[in-house]
């Protein structure tokens, strides 16, 4: 809509945009997406083709830097990634204040803020080495904390980064591993994992991306933009779907319940809905969905879980979203949550710590965006707002 606010702010237009459904705030070179097609590009290559072909670390450098790496810059990145994966002491200390019950979203998001403490002052962000060098320091980072929130949690001793180990293996060693023994890494989980990281990479313009672009564009450190980030990927509208489809699963029980809760989700009268089914964006199928489901399907068969009563009910929901004719009609299919959080639940992650996992693959999506924020001539955010207050009044006398 164009509302005329002559009277109440500077005289003239501007767009009344709830949600910023149609409102786009930059431009962007680094991730395309047709909802209705099911598409999703980064760089220019289809999802499931770097799912397929690709690794995490190198869709990273992708989206940093425009293109596919050659082999050696493909090394070099991922050796400076591991180099960057220690934690700072000063970082340890606080996550080791937090209680054991506190949620690893809080923890995660405070433990990248302290990380702009301990870096603020060799950070320039003018500097195109010093933003290099930050993005090894938050890509090799991130599984480094997710691990160090879920080891606190445990009441467990941290375990350092293993400098022989890939990116997803070093996270699975350094959150189910022993201080002091050496470590075992499934492959399989491994390979899982790294597809969740890179499916997770980036999805342009959402709310947490957004997030960190209006709060990079004051200015800010990258490391406390990114925060703002995690702050708002924690929400349940956004980073907290798959936790919910666990809740779901959980709260159904049993295969003997599905037809009924099948039923609440197709009556208007019930607010009631299948969590992991649609997409706001994808309505034909998320691509992301359909790679996931082959990792969900090799998870459960290497850990012999087929017959997991809580996945069962996942199975036995997907098929009835595949078959029955509301499903169909609405297009209401399985998404990335939906497998996500079963590979998760199947690894042994706990359910409150997913979200941690969705923002350690996003992490090099949200500075990717900042990158190319900064990288160009840039204008602080400040978006509009329709007042419907009062007009000035006299204070009573
Ligand atoms: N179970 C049952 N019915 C559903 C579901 C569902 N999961 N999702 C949508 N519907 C129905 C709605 O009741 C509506 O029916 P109507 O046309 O008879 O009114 C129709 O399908 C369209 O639903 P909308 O809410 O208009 O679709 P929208 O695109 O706005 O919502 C959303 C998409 C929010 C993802 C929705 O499908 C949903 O709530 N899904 C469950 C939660 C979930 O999995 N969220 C994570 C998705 S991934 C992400 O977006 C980050």
């Amino acid at each position: 809509d164009v509302i005329d606010v002559s009277g109440l702010t500077k005289k003239g237009f501007f767009t009344y945009d709830p949600g910023f459904m149609s409102t786009a705030p930059c431009e962007s070179k680094i991730t395309f997406i047709d909802g209705a097609k099911g598409v999703l590009l980064h760089r220019g290559y289809p999802i499931d083709q770097l799912a397929e072909h690709s690794d995490y670390l190198e869709t990273c450098y992708l989206l940093l830097n425009g293109e596919l790496p050659s082999k050696e810059q493909k090394a070099t990145f991922a050796d400076e990634v591991k180099k960057h994966s220690k934690v700072d002491d000063s970082v340890a200390q606080i996550i080791k204040g937090f209680s054991r019950n506190a949620h690893p979203m809080a923890i995660m998001g405070s433990a990248v803020n302290a990380l702009a403490a301990v870096y603020h002052e060799e950070t320039d962000i003018t500097s195109e080495e010093s933003r290099r060098v930050t993005a090894y320091r938050l890509i090799g980072q991130m599984p480094t904390l997710a691990a160090m929130a879920h080891k606190h949690r445990q009441g467990e001793e941290f375990i350092a980064p293993d400098a022989d180990l890939a990116y997803a293996e070093n996270y699975l060693n350094m959150t189910f591993g022993t201080a002091g023994q050496s470590p075992k890494v499934n492959q399989v989980l491994a390979k899982a994992m790294d597809r969740i990281f890179l499916l997770h990479a980036d999805h342009e313009q959402n709310a947490s991306t957004s997030t960190v672009r209006l709060s990079g564009s004051s200015g800010t450190n990258p490391f406390a933009a990114i925060a703002a980030g995690i702050a708002t990927l924690w929400g349940p509208a956004h980073g907290g779907a798959n936790e919910a489809v666990l809740n779901m699963l959980e709260e159904i029980g049993s295969v003997d319940n599905i037809d009924t809760y099948v039923a609440k989700a197709k009556d208007k009268n019930d607010p009631f809905r299948l969590m992991g089914f649609g997409h706001r964006v994808y309505k034909n199928f998320d691509p992301r969905a359909k790679v996931m489901k082959q990792a969900a399907d090799e998870v459960l068969s290497e850990l012999g879980l087929e017959n997991d009563p809580l996945l069962a009910i996942a199975k036995r929901l997907e098929k009835i979203a595949l078959e029955d004719e509301y499903f169909i009609q609405k297009k209401l299919y399985p998404n990335v949550d939906f497998y996500s959080g079963i590979i998760m639940k199947a690894i042994g992650i706990p359910t409150e710590a997913f979200t941690v996992i969705f923002a350690t693959g996003r992490a090099v999506g949200w500075y990717a965006h900042w990158q190319e924020m900064v990288s160009a001539p840039y204008k602080i955010g400040r978006p509009r707002q329709l007042y419907t207050g009062y007009s000035k009044r006299d204070y009573p006398a």
